[in-house]
């Protein structure tokens, strides 16, 4: 398929690298691409970053049948882009897809137009200490329609948007909240689908965890509300006895790309490793045992966040000593120094790109 290039006339003024905060400023330019079920996906283009115009009876504005996924492009001390595990998040994308009927995308040609992209917006890239360019790949339906069906039309689109440090005071552990009111996902639902239903399912227990002064929710299995699944938009992890333990991909919780590397790596270091369920009993007895060592998250956004203090029914466990474990901190350097070019890629992880 080809991949026609317009390019903007009246190009942005780049951000000051030490004032970006999340996902508020976008970048020139933008990639699209259409389906319909004559063409198929067709009219690949990367044009002017502008809004999508919608009939209000568009069905992504209706019934959120729409899939997105989330990674970076890093800039490394010499100067240099470069891209972590993309082709992760464009199969991933065809994961979600399936579980949402939207026709797949050709996942070696969404990479190619992907790259182009970043070549185009090379200078996009901050050069500030662990500040990124966050890239969000989404894909919508587009039938103006009200019925309840899968849309035979969409859009798929690409857009960028340099991101601040996400620990401009540094690496700091954060105090999560367990609820058994409100739950994420369920098996057999779109747990492990980057889709907008299941964050419109996590705001309001989010909030809640907020106003009781925690910064993110711990979800627990939607059925027994016993074993644990995540946190907040992040897998989890526990060390446990010096064994590193996570819940398994079981249908109910997004299969991160960090969590995937956090286990390559661990198995690379020779740390015993386990993917299997953890009641949230198991948790609170380990800790009262004193084997429970460490919890933390793992996620493209924070990369690694570790938890100090765990609130579950009327208790509140301090893990560890409250601050950073050596474990979550080794994964946290050794994930951060591979995606900014600071030690050598063990994996074949890094992809890097030329500026166009
Ligand atoms: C619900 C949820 N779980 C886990 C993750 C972590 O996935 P990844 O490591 O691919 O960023 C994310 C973020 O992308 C998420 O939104």
């Amino acid at each position: 398929m080809d991949l026609k290039i317009t390019k903007t006339r009246t190009p942005k003024p780049l951000p000051d690298d030490s004032k970006l905060g999340f996902g508020q400023i976008f970048t020139d330019h933008m990639f699209n691409m259409d389906y319909n079920p004559e063409q198929g996906w067709h009219d690949a283009r990367i044009e002017p970053y502008g809004p999508i115009v919608m009939d209000p009876a568009t069905m992504v504005l209706h019934y959120g049948q729409a899939i997105f996924d989330g990674l970076k492009a890093y800039r490394t001390g010499s100067g240099n882009v470069q891209l972590f595990r993309p082709q992760q998040n464009m199969s991933r994308m065809n994961r979600s897809a399936q579980l949402l009927c939207i026709p797949e995308i050709d996942e070696a040609f969404a990479l190619k137009a992907l790259k182009k992209l970043i070549a185009i917006e090379h200078d996009w890239v901050p050069r500030a200490q662990e500040t990124s360019l966050y890239i969000r790949p989404t894909i919508v339906a587009m039938d103006p329609y009200l019925g309840v069906r899968p849309s035979h039309t969409y859009r798929f689109f690409i857009i960028l948007s340099p991101v601040g440090a996400y620990y401009p005071e540094g690496f700091n552990p954060v105090k999560i909240w367990v609820t058994d009111k409100y739950v994420r996902a369920v098996r057999g639902g779109l747990g492990e689908a980057k889709t907008p239903a299941n964050y419109a399912a996590s705001l309001l227990g989010a909030e809640m965890a907020k106003e009781a002064g925690y910064t993110q929710v711990l979800w627990l299995d939607a059925v027994e509300q016993r074993y644990i699944d995540e946190v907040g938009t992040m897998n989890i992890f526990f060390v446990v006895d010096g064994e590193l333990v996570t819940p398994p991909l079981g249908g109910s919780i997004l299969p991160g790309i960090t969590r995937d590397s956090v286990l390559a790596l661990a198995r690379l270091w020779n740390l015993p490793v386990s993917e299997r369920n953890i009641a949230i009993d198991e948790a609170v007895a380990a800790h009262k045992t004193g084997a429970l060592q460490e919890i933390f998250g793992s996620g493209t956004a924070a990369v690694i966040s570790p938890v100090s203090h765990l609130a579950w029914k009327d208790e509140v466990l301090v893990v560890g000593d409250g601050a950073v474990g050596p474990i979550a901190q080794r994964f946290y350097d050794t994930l951060t120094d591979i995606q900014y070019g600071r030690v050598e890629d063990p994996f074949g992880w890094i992809v890097p790109i030329e500026k166009a």
